[in-house]
């Protein structure tokens, strides 16, 4: 298939072609050029003058061991899904553009349900006015798209604007961040499971994919829920119903333009099992669900993965970095795909401290072949909600908050940070720990 010229009519404009992946000491699927201009991301003259996705990963000619044939930039593909999927090459850029050096993704997609719960924390109530508030607050913050590259939404969010009546997807696109979207609609248990969950939202997700893209959004998210134990969990029927809802959703979002954010979370949990045993249920799991992604042909270099760090269960002392990232980097290595550009961990509870450190130590493991970085919510999110509080004179204060969190996990990602941190110690925000039912 002829490669998509850097640049083709997009609502929200192009991914700029200077955020396209090359080859590098670093690893594959990085990025050149950390700096994405605004004018490049806004869809300058100049995006035209670059090489393809395609052309610029892979050499002039090759013949891989997986009988797929690239020749100057042309790529012909074994899969039917890949050779006629027309965003097949703005996917791998959408991918690479997100987990691009030093830059990692603000999840702010938290259900109404769920903010309202955290805006009860400061002494909110769960109004529509006061969720546009809280999420303008976050997106407007000056300089957070030199450290964010991606946010995802909840759907209510992706179609507002600020309070001044600016749509929220264009202050976001004025940052150099990309929307995303939430786009499953929550967990159900599974029948004679002991609580374990099934996720929903593949009805109509063609459709609602299309709707996002054209409001702006170009990538989204799908968490699946998996819950470990020291002996019975999980099942196989969880792991194996949870890959299949991740395979089928991430195939129908590439082909509707959207790079999927593929979410497997072995959940923090209560219990003394050991980090060896969420290593284990890890590896076992992420394997399972790039097995069934394999088996939806979906493009492995236009998806993201979203996993959880390896951690013992809440009853065992909170182990150093060091100990965090040695099984956390050998668990991705023996179950992720180098074709996948970016790995961004989710923070699942961790104190916003714990993150940072945590990410910091994973790149001591490098050059590893994807990016090592972050997709975090409540590490970014609950020192600034706790400093605005509601109060238009925290506003400054807050967001000036939310971006030096952004900025150490951005020193994290490039293995730079030494501290101090912005909002040092604190304990795990496990108040905070979603409830499951209707998203996150
Ligand atoms: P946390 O970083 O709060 O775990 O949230 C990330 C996320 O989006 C999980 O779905």
């Amino acid at each position: 298939m002829a490669a998509m010229a850097c640049g083709s009519s997009m609502v929200l404009g192009s991914i700029p072609c200077s955020a396209v992946a090359t080859p590098s000491a670093s690893g594959a699927g990085r990025t050149e050029n950390a700096a994405i201009t605004r004018s490049g991301f806004l869809g300058s003259a100049s995006v035209g003058f670059y090489k393809t996705a395609a052309a610029q990963l892979l050499p002039q000619t090759r013949k891989s061991s997986q009988n797929v044939d690239y020749h100057r930039g042309q790529v012909v593909m074994t899969s039917e899904f890949e050779k006629t999927n027309p965003f097949a090459d703005e996917l791998r850029r959408t991918a690479a553009f997100i987990s691009a050096p030093g830059k990692g993704i603000l999840a702010s997609d938290e259900s109404n349900a769920t903010t309202g719960k955290r805006l009860a924390t400061v002494g909110l109530d769960n109004t529509e006015a006061n969720r546009q508030a809280w999420r303008e607050l976050l997106y407007s913050a000056p300089g957070l798209g030199d450290y964010i590259s991606g946010t995802i939404m909840f759907e209510e969010t992706l179609f507002q604007s600020s309070r001044a009546g600016v749509p929220f997807v264009d202050i976001l696109k004025q940052q150099g961040i990309l929307p995303g979207i939430k786009v499953d609609t929550g967990l159900q248990p599974i029948d004679g499971t002991d609580g374990e969950t099934a996720t929903q939202g593949l009805d109509g997700l063609a459709e609602r994919c299309r709707r996002y893209y054209q409001q702006g959004a170009r990538f989204a998210k799908w968490r699946a829920v998996i819950k470990v134990d020291s002996e019975k969990h999980p099942s196989s029927t969880a792991i194996m119903e949870n890959a299949h809802g991740l395979a089928r959703y991430a195939q129908i979002c590439q082909a509707n333009g959207l790079v999927p954010i593929v979410e497997p979370e072995v959940t923090l949990g209560d219990g003394d099992y050991s980090i060896e045993r969420t290593a284990y249920i890890s590896e076992k799991v992420n394997s399972h669900v790039f097995r069934f992604l394999n088996e939806y042909n979906v493009i492995l270099e236009g998806i993201l993965l979203k996993p959880n760090m390896i951690l013992p269960g809440l009853d065992v002392p909170t182990p150093a970095p060091e100990e965090v990232a040695k099984y956390t980097v050998r668990t991705m290595l023996r179950s992720i795909p180098a074709a996948v550009p970016g790995i961004h961990f989710l923070s699942g509870g961790m104190s916003e401290e714990e993150a940072t450190l945590n990410l910091n130590a994973l790149q001591a493991y490098g050059p590893t072949p994807w990016s090592l970085t972050f997709s975090y919510g409540r590490a970014l999110q609950s020192s600034t909600l706790k400093i605005w509080s509601g109060k238009e004179e925290n506003w400054d204060a807050a967001q000036q908050r939310l971006v030096a969190l952004a900025k150490a996990n951005s020193e994290a990602q490039l293995g730079k940070y030494t501290g101090p941190h912005p909002s040092p110690g604190g304990t795990r925000i496990l108040q905070q720990l979603r409830l499951g039912g209707a998203g996150k």
